[in-house]
């Protein structure tokens, strides 16, 4: 997570990263730093109050030193350390001369501190970052330059890190390097600029370049130079990128999260242009699988983590269902330690938004190694599960800030009910008439879910009667279950209610215990193949004193009435409900949080990027 910036050769380097560091904060909101240098001194400035880091550092650019040449900043979520300003980036070493920003886990760091202090290093925080400084003052010491400094301490690092470092010695060089953790170069009129993500440089510039792994960059104000591990000089890789900053603005909205919950129709319908047609066709090029490569596929595992795992619950029951494929679906947290069995028969579909998910990612290379066909079902364009996998799928929900995934989790689910339907059609498991239909649903989706948008005010009013709730419990099943997970981890996530969700079958099996007067049981009871048994579940509940809310189809009168608060959303066939059925869930976690004063955007202890495992 953690969101790094470096600028060399501008003006007033501390406003360009002030202003980038506005745009990470996203990645964390633990604590903010920035450093600025010459070839006299750092100047540094940290804090350490969450989320509002980035004004105490403004107010301190007022007494910040004119003509320093270079600086770096970080915007922190707290691994190693507790987020306090002494674990707060920039770190430096022991002189003061040197100073780094970094975001990832050095896996060896005790190993490596153990040494230094034995050297006679001094620490002076309780991260794993740190370390970085002091290996640089050691190299320096030696007579290299930055930048062959930092790629002899790369080689002695284990673990995933993005890093950025200065010296006075070199007051005009930044020197940066990755390994899994992102981070970009890029240069305008005279200025280099190193950050860890897009969104920090799309207001400067559009001349962006990659950085590999393991790969060592030296950037100047009128030059970058990239080299391996091994020393040998690499090409500059340039980045294509779509997205302009507008996209990234709140236009108004309160807050990010409201923003994007409002844009999932467009969101849903960007996601469908061109790739499904009224006739039931599908276009998926970027699949980058032929006709036969998709006949050879025998089963397909769909993974991902937090709500892109949820949608993967969703989708597989399209591909069961549809497709008549067999379909598993992964934590990917939990499946690079499992012993799988995969093959070239088997297609993983590795499912992120910010395609960065270091979880996801190990897990999608696990998956290659053990011979699979790989996609990346990925927001962010040319990120690094994009470029892992064999193909990519892009969902075009547009940059997605606010730390609750809302438009993106919607755009996953119905990217791969895409995907089912294409298998379906390529292997015939469906009719074309049946295709049709599908397509028709499918094509329908933006229009419906712009229709429970609207209920918005209704979803708002029960969510303000129920801002007090202490235990939610949320019941559904088939897809009504991955709905319910949803909903969910919503209300955790952003009002900090503890909030279960079950299959509605399991309850008799042992949570049903829990249930009382004081539970709260949100069922998702839309109109089903199972709905007769929701209604029965619900039943149970009721008789065991909860106060109970339905997500029901609108006008469905005979669901309404064994609930206390419903959530009406417009008629939708089952399998593809849950676009819809998602989105009283994500206003009724949207309002019960803004009614106990919660930052939606940014939730404690969250990050929207998970870049750590
Ligand atoms: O970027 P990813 O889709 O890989 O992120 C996965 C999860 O971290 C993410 O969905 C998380 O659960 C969200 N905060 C949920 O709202």
């Amino acid at each position: 997570m953690c969101g790094i910036i470096g600028v060399t050769g501008a003006a007033e380097p501390l406003q360009v990263m002030l202003d980038a560091l506005a745009l990470l904060e996203y990645r964390g909101y633990d604590s903010a730093g920035v450093v600025l240098v010459d070839d006299d001194r750092l100047w540094r400035r940290r804090d350490a109050v969450r989320g509002h880091s980035l004004e105490t550092l403004r107010e301190a650019a007022a007494d910040a030193p004119a003509h320093m040449t270079a600086g770096i900043g970080h915007t922190r979520w707290a691994t190693h350390g507790a987020a306090v300003e002494r674990n707060a980036h920039p770190h430096c070493d022991c002189s003061g001369t040197v100073a780094i920003v970094h975001n990832g886990i050095i896996e060896n760091y005790q190993e490596l501190w153990d040494k230094l202090a034995a050297e006679g290093h001094t620490r002076s925080s309780e991260t794993d970052s740190e370390v970085v400084a002091h290996l640089l003052e050691r190299e320096l010491a030696t007579g290299a330059g930055l930048a062959e400094a930092l790629r002899r301490c790369v080689g002695e690092l284990r673990g995933d890190f993005a890093l950025a470092a200065v010296t006075t010695r070199e007051p005009q060089v930044i020197a940066a390097a990755r390994r899994t953790s992102p981070l970009i170069l890029g240069r305008i009129d005279g200025t280099g600029l190193v950050a860890s993500d897009i969104a920090a440089l799309l207001g400067t510039t559009r001349d962006l370049y990659q950085l590999a792994d393991d790969e060592i960059a030296e950037v100047r104000p009128d030059s970058i130079s990239v080299v391996g591990l091994d020393g040998q000089q690499r090409g500059l890789v340039p980045l294509e990128v779509g997205w302009d900053l507008v996209a990234a603005r709140r236009d108004g909205y309160d807050d990010f999260m409201s923003k994007e919950i409002h844009e999932q129709p467009r969101a849903l319908a960007d996601t469908l242009m061109g790739r499904l047609h009224v006739d039931g066709t599908t276009e998926l090029e970027e699949l980058r699988l032929t006709g036969s490569d998709l006949d050879e596929i025998e089963r397909v595992v769909l993974m991902g983590c937090g709500s892109a795992y949820y949608a993967c619950l969703s989708g597989r029951i399209a591909f069961e269902h549809w497709a008549r494929m067999p379909a598993e679906v992964e934590i990917a947290s939990e499946f690079r330690y499992r012993d799988a069995i995969l093959g070239e028969h088997t297609l993983v579909v590795a499912v992120s938004q910010s395609g960065e998910t270091v979880d996801t990612f190990h897990a999608l290379r696990e998956a290659r190694r053990r011979g699979a066909k790989t996609i990346a079902l990925t927001n962010v364009v040319d990120s690094l599960l994009a470029r892992e996998a064999d193909g990519a799928l892009y969902t075009r929900a547009g940059p997605e800030i606010g730390v609750a995934s809302t438009k993106c989790h919607a755009t996953q689910i119905v990217m791969l009910q895409l995907l089912a339907l294409h298998f379906a059609r390529q292997r015939g498991a469906i009719e074309p008439e049946e295709g049709r239909d599908l397509a028709g649903g499918l094509l329908a989706l933006p229009g419906l879910v712009g229709r429970a948008i609207a209920r918005m005010d209704d979803y708002f009013s029960v969510a303000n009667r129920l801002s007090e709730v202490q235990d939610v419990y949320f019941l559904g099943r088939r897809v009504g279950y991955a709905v319910a997970l949803e909903g969910a981890l919503k209300l955790k996530e952003l009002a900090y209610v503890r909030a279960e969700a079950y299959p509605a079958g399991e309850m008799k099996h042992g949570p049903i215990a829990l249930i009382d007067e004081s539970a709260v049981v949100v069922a998702v009871a839309t109109r089903g193949r199972l709905w007769e048994k929701v209604m029965a579940n619900i039943a149970e509940v009721k008789a065991r004193g909860a106060t109970v809310v339905v997500v029901c189809g609108e006008g469905d009168e005979e669901t309404k009435a064994v609930a206390e608060e419903f959530l009406e959303i417009p008629v939708v066939p089952e399998l593809l409900s849950p676009a819809v059925a998602i989105v009283p869930l994500q206003a009724l976690a949207y309002g019960v949080a803004r009614a106990r004063g919660n930052d939606v955007d940014r939730p404690r202890n969250l990050a929207k990027v998970v870049t750590v495992e």
